[in-house]
């Protein structure tokens, strides 16, 4: 069984991946972690989300604390900290502000839990994903960032829809940035094990309106409600419970690419990536040549604003 703290447990994603991690079989002890001062509403976390345990037939030891030294010999730990997103802001907006934060963040953990996976879901989570991973002193196959994963699950209920069929029955990935710059790979999208390009259908597909939908998804749910919870809150307990149940999955996800795939290495990015108890390890990826272009674009991006937090 294992530890999972989450960092920055007070914020709203933070709360609720506390209930979707809470529901994993293999988590026996969860850690929230907030700032000092938040002690009230973290114990009042703690609380409501026990109650929710009977319900559930779950059995989690919750505790909490504010100082990250608790998160010492987590198996798992969720970086939910930094600013978020606000109206009308791009996540590399962030970049400055929460890369020292992370940076700080990653250092500490590397130190208490030189055995965990960290798992960044801090924006830009890709440029967040590089600086933990030099900050941390962990392996590379430790660290990995949300990225383009939750866009990949947003695709793929967009192309449910249109089609009429079952979520279960599309796959399909967007790789590159967690941002403007993602790639769909239209070449690697199925529906019911078939190819969407061999899909008569396919040529009146809205492909550039759907991209789009999920490029501005995050930035409309914050401009409508404030912060996006679901998606992100669902997509971070997938990727955990790859992890702790040593699931082996390929999702995609921001990790760093040390071989060149396509002539591209030595960066964070949103690539396709088995998924297992030692951790996230790309895998190689073949697209096709419009992919390969969007793709350099995306890291060409990513590289920029890294290099910049970085200097
Ligand atoms: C989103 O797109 C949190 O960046 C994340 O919802």
């Amino acid at each position: 069984m294992a530890k999972v703290t989450i960092l920055g447990a007070t914020g709203n994603v933070g709360v609720f991946a506390a209930h979707t991690v809470s529901e994993i079989p293999y988590v026996s002890d969860m850690l929230l972690v907030g700032r000092p001062g938040r002690e009230d509403f973290l114990a009042g976390c703690c609380r409501d989300l026990s109650d929710s345990f009977a319900a559930r037939g779950t059995d989690v030891r919750l505790s909490y604390s504010t100082s990250i030294l608790d998160a010492k010999d987590s198996d798992v730990v969720i970086c939910t900290t930094g600013m978020p997103r606000r109206p009308g802001q791009d996540r590399n907006d962030l970049a400055f502000e929460n890369a020292k934060i992370i940076a700080e963040t990653a250092e500490t953990i590397g130190r208490s839990s030189p055995d965990a996976i960290l798992f960044l879901v801090t924006n830009p989570v890709d440029v967040m994903t590089a600086v933990a991973l030099k900050y941390s002193g962990l392996q590379p196959r430790q660290i990995f960032g949300l990225g383009t994963h939750l866009d990949s699950m947003r695709l793929k209920s967009l192309i449910a829809h249109y089609f009429r069929v079952h979520v279960s029955e599309v796959h399909t990935r967007i790789i590159g940035e967690h941002g403007d710059s993602m790639v769909p790979l239209w070449s690697a999208t199925t529906i019911g094990g078939i190819r969407i390009t061999n899909l008569p259908t396919f040529s009146g597909l809205p492909v550039q309106e759907m991209i789009e939908t999920v490029k501005t998804s995050g930035e409309t749910i914050i401009r409508d409600k404030g912060s996006t919870v679901h998606g992100p809150g669902e997509a971070i307990a997938t990727l955990v419970k790859a992890i702790l149940g040593d699931e082996n999955r390929i999702l995609t996800v921001s990790s760093y690419i040390k071989s060149e795939i396509h002539g591209i290495g030595d960066v964070c990015i949103g690539v396709p990536a088995r998924i297992n108890r030692d951790g996230v390890f790309p895998v190689p990826l073949s697209l096709e040549e419009n992919e390969v272009a969007g793709f350099r674009e995306s890291v060409r991006k990513i590289r920029k604003v890294t290099a910049d937090v970085m200097e």
